[in-house]
């Protein structure tokens, strides 16, 4: 049984945008200093032969939770084209799209104000602009889109649907929509019939559950320094659950089959 804090709000639809609003927030304000860019459990190549990602010294601290971005990216040429990113974080993906992907624009939107300001802080480029904004009522013009993407963040949306209709909206014709989260495995079939409702045209899915898995593993003493050394005792358990360290209920939840990750990407084919 899947009950613990992550799948709680969504229990009480109410409380959901306003628990992980305020969790981000407080999250943001009393740990912004520490250097994490990401908040996704990353993603491992498993096929051989794989080439390597090539990262700087900085990125590389980071390559797993990259490599998640670059291998949802890296589906569809973005080059010359205007990105959204939904549920930014702290903005260390949009800042690497812009920089590896060479879109004409990248936008970042997150429902945490204290993310945003984050992101401004932290990343300053010519056409990469960051945004306080919520999924399911986003604030920008019908067709001003060219690819939308959305990574490890839709789980905290109380009405998926809401946000799916939006992506449509915003999206131009034969516009993108790159689209990976987790999961309890109940709810795939719902999340999968909810996405064709959207009038989008699926182009490509994948379950990456395994590639999650073998990250977490190859992060868990990263992840495990970095909270030993920044966050109180009294917090450390909550801390080693959302970051998914080996031996919680979020890694076993991967491990048994009762949390999936998947990827999509979808097509506005009118
Ligand atoms: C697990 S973090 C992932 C962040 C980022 N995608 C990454 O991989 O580093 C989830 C993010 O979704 C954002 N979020 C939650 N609900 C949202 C909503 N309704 N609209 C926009 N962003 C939202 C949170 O504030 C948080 O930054």
């Amino acid at each position: 049984m899947l009950s613990d804090i992550f799948f709680l709000p969504g229990k009480l639809p109410l409380l959901k945008k306003l628990f992980w609003k305020s969790w981000y927030n407080i999250f943001a304000y009393y740990y912004g200093h520490i250097n994490i860019v990401f908040m996704n459990y990353g993603y491992a190549n498993l096929s051989e032969g794989t080439q390597k990602l090539e990262l700087n010294a900085l990125d590389e601290k980071e390559r797993y939770c990259l490599q998640l971005y670059y291998h949802v990216a890296n589906s569809i040429e973005l080059k010359g084209l205007d990105v959204l990113e939904v549920g930014c974080g702290r903005g260390g993906g949009s800042y690497f799209i812009k920089r590896h992907f060479q879109p004409k624009s990248m936008t970042g939107v997150d429902i945490s104000e204290k993310n945003i300001a984050l992101c401004r802080q932290n990343y300053s480029l010519e056409k990469l602009n960051f945004y306080q904004g919520d999924a399911e009522s986003l604030q920008f013009d019908d067709c001003s889109f060219d690819a939308v993407i959305n990574i490890e963040s839709s789980h905290c949306y109380p009405h998926v649907n809401y946000f799916f209709r939006e992506v449509f909206r915003v999206l131009r014709s034969n516009g993108y929509f790159l689209f990976a989260d987790f999961r309890h495995y109940r709810d795939i079939a719902s999340v999968r019939k909810q996405l064709e409702n959207t009038g989008l045209k699926l182009i490509k899915e994948e379950d990456i559950t395994k590639n999650i898995l073998v990250a977490m593993n190859l992060e868990n003493e990263r992840k495990n320094k970095i909270i030993q050394e920044n966050i109180p005792k009294f917090l450390q358990g909550i801390a080693y659950y959302f970051a998914g360290l080996e031996g919680t209920r979020m890694y076993e939840s991967f491990q048994n089959g009762e949390c999936e990750y998947f990827y999509y990407v979808l097509q506005k084919k009118v």
